[in-house]
């Protein structure tokens, strides 16, 4: 496996529209070593998710994981998940807000509205059909990486540019009111 290197905000390769990946070329030694390749570079990166886009590559293929992530300390778990050519559908008007970042943004956050509740369609890596509705934070972490696939990045969905901030300002001087609004989000969504 291989550590890539991740494309940064002004790379014309973030603002490309992916390709779908077919199932004879999804099966195939090529992309699953992509595909490995890519899960070692989230992991590296300790990013909660990345996108083929993100290393180079223009496929629908996306990584989402997120453990004890440093980065993003308040989001509930999510398992290893691997998507080719997802699809979103909005099940819903309503929004929250994410103080969101990206690994192809280097040091800075900002306020993003994302839809709560999503229905998902993919195929996992192995080709198998993926089709499941998600919630909150990990509804939000997927529309991130779906936009990568589409050319957008979270920057582009920041309504408010006060809210940009480095993380050590964000650390400093919103992280306690955004913290205030974690917990409200993750009852709502998150709790069974
Ligand atoms: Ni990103």
């Amino acid at each position: 496996m291989t550590i890539r290197k991740i494309a940064q905000i002004g790379h014309p390769v973030l603002r490309e529209v992916a390709r779908e990946v077919t199932p004879d070329e999804l099966a195939s030694p090529a992309i699953q070593t992509f595909i490995d390749d890519l899960i070692e570079t989230m992991r590296d990166a300790n990013g909660a998710g990345l996108a083929a886009t993100q290393v180079y590559e223009t496929i629908q293929i996306c990584a989402i994981e997120v453990g004890d992530n440093p980065r993003y300390p308040y989001k509930p778990k999510i398992p290893l998940t691997i998507l080719v050519n997802p699809k979103i559908e909005h099940l819903t008007d309503e929004t929250f807000d994410n103080y969101e970042g990206c690994l192809s943004v280097p040091n800075l956050r900002g306020m993003v509205k994302r839809t709560a509740r999503i229905r998902l369609t993919a195929l996992d890596r192995h080709g198998a059909p993926i089709d499941a509705e998600f919630a909150g934070f990990t509804a939000g972490t997927i529309q991130h990486e779906v936009d990568h696939l589409f050319g957008k990045i979270f920057v582009d969905r920041v309504t408010d540019p006060t809210t940009f901030a480095t993380w050590a300002e964000f650390d400093r001087h919103h992280k306690p009111k955004f913290l205030e609004s974690v917990g409200a989000i993750v009852d709502k969504y998150h709790r069974a």
